[in-house]
């Protein structure tokens, strides 16, 4: 009998999903769910030909070289920022992630960010708990307009724009956005949306949400500066990454009222928050839970053992970040 190949999964998933895996490979899982160190990372990985991943764990030059048998990771993620693509492509492993299943669910969660930054939800609720509610008064926790204000979107791709629809069909909001490549007019149609400069856009959002990727190029895009081209009323949302957000020059802002408020689901360092952050009270706090269903957290894990187990049987991976390594690692 021809041995099985191994594969790790390097992070706790749904039994069922470890389940379909194993009628494919030897599975080995982690049912503490601690991220790996680096350096365990790459001894879980000898001999392993395979690994599922989050963005916890990092896949970059080094631990490549110290896992030759490796050919492919499959983030359970949509972002992956986590790997160095280059670096993969140059020894030979495949990369995937996991696109489209998410994007309504993260959309979802992008606008109840957007509306419990601006009508003040967690921090009408921290005061409620802490008994401090004696009377009811017009001005109490007065936030700002959702329906009919501007929604500012900066990064275009497919949730930016379920999240564009939503505010345009949904809440009559003007919608305008700023993106590295322009929408073609069908595109703009379908959620209302009006391209404008990054200028443009930070000076006219009554609610600015962030939807696009972390890179070089997008590390600090929202910095003391950008803020202080926000109008003193809008509130910013972070959905995208920890990292494209000053988070210490937006703690200031926030503290001498420059910006209303703001939501944040993804910060700089996470699990780590800035500690200015936790002190300053408008601002609406999540852990990184954006794509959190259930139903979608299946999905996505379903998806990267889909990408494994077909490009590992047939050659195939459904969505591949890196696909012009394929012809190199089906011949090697
Ligand atoms: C979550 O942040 C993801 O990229 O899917």
């Amino acid at each position: 009998m021809t041995q099985r190949p191994s594969i790790l999964v390097a992070r706790a998933i749904f039994p069922e999903v470890i389940e379909r895996l194993r009628e494919h490979f030897d599975v080995e899982t982690n049912h503490t769910d601690a991220p790996f160190t680096p350096q365990q990372l790459a001894e879980r990985l000898q001999g392993k030909v395979a690994v599922l991943t989050t963005g916890s764990e990092r896949i970059g030059a080094e631990l490549l070289a110290a896992c030759p048998q490796l050919k492919v990771v499959a983030n359970i993620a949509v972002g992956y920022n986590n790997f160095d693509v280059p670096a993969m492509t140059a020894a030979g492993v495949l990369a995937t992630n996991t696109p489209d299943v998410l994007t309504e669910t993260t959309a979802d969660f992008g606008f109840a960010l957007l509306m419990a930054t601006a009508r003040r939800v967690t921090e009408s609720e921290h005061f409620l708990r802490a008994g401090l509610w004696s009377k009811w008064a017009l001005d109490m926790f007065a936030g700002a307009e959702v329906h009919g204000s501007t929604l500012g979107i900066l990064g275009m791709g497919r949730i930016g724009q379920g999240i564009a629809r939503r505010g345009a069909h949904g809440f009559g909001m003007q919608v305008i956005y700023h993106n590295r490549s322009r929408l073609d007019a069908a595109s703009e149609a379908a959620c209302q949306a009006r391209y404008v400069s990054k200028a443009e856009l930070l000076k006219q959002a009554d609610h600015l949400v962030l939807v696009l990727p972390y890179s070089a190029e997008s590390h600090h895009a929202i910095g003391a500066a950008e803020l202080a081209q926000m109008k003193p009323t809008a509130t910013l949302i972070n959905i995208a990454r920890g990292g494209i957000v000053d988070d210490a020059a937006l703690a200031v802002a926030l503290r001498e009222r420059r910006i209303a408020a703001a939501g944040l689901d993804v910060f700089e360092g996470e699990p780590q928050v800035h500690p200015d952050l936790l002190t300053v009270p408008n601002v609406v706090l999540t852990p990184h839970i954006a794509s959190a269903t259930i139903t979608t957290r299946k999905a996505m894990a379903n998806l990267a053992a889909d990408n494994v187990i077909a490009f590992l049987t047939q050659g195939q991976p459904l969505t591949p970040l890196n696909p012009e390594v394929l012809p190199k690692v089906l011949n090697a």
